[in-house]
């Protein structure tokens, strides 16, 4: 991780953290109530944020991050400001997901397993099937599905994108 993304993993403890730490704190089940409140609060679960949790409910942090990462809805990772998955399911594999994705990591110059641009931007994820195989390969791009999408549309939704803002 780069000196800059650990930074932006750090967010103010806010009151509504505060409360929602005291208002779980003794109930059974607690963490996941507490967690699913923290990344609707910030779009993620920021480190320190989980430091505190574990702090204030006497949980080791080991757990915590045990629990963090067993469940895939939870992420540690800031949000980008857009979103794009392709589909890395058989049928999308097999008509060509795999240039999709070399596609977008070199226009975004992301390097080996690598999801966000160096400005953020972007995020790059792999995803299973989404349900739309008849019109693989198939992306989502900030939640919009794309159908038969070509290496040459990737560059292109990026750039107009680009353009948009
Ligand atoms: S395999 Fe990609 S949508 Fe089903």
């Amino acid at each position: 991780m780069s000196e800059n993304t650990a930074l932006l993993t750090e967010e103010p403890i806010v009151d509504n953290v505060k409360n929602l730490v005291e208002e779980w704190e003794d109930v059974e089940g607690n963490l996941i109530m507490i967690f699913h409140g923290i990344q609707k609060h910030y779009g993620y679960v920021p480190r320190n944020v989980a430091k505190y949790v574990s702090e204030e409910i006497n949980v080791p942090l080991t757990r915590i991050y045990e629990i963090l990462t067993f469940y895939n809805y939870f992420t540690m990772e800031p949000p980008a400001d857009n979103h794009i998955s392709v589909c890395m399911g058989t049928a999308c594999y097999l008509n060509g997901a795999k240039d999709l994705i070399d596609e977008v990591k070199s226009k975004l110059k992301l390097k080996g397993n690598e999801q966000y641009s160096e400005d953020r931007k972007y995020k790059l994820e792999e995803v299973r099937c989404i349900g739309c195989c008849g019109l693989s390969p198939v992306i989502t791009f900030n939640g919009e599905v794309k159908g038969r999408v070509k290496p040459e549309d990737m560059s292109k939704l990026i750039d107009d994108n680009n353009n948009k803002e």
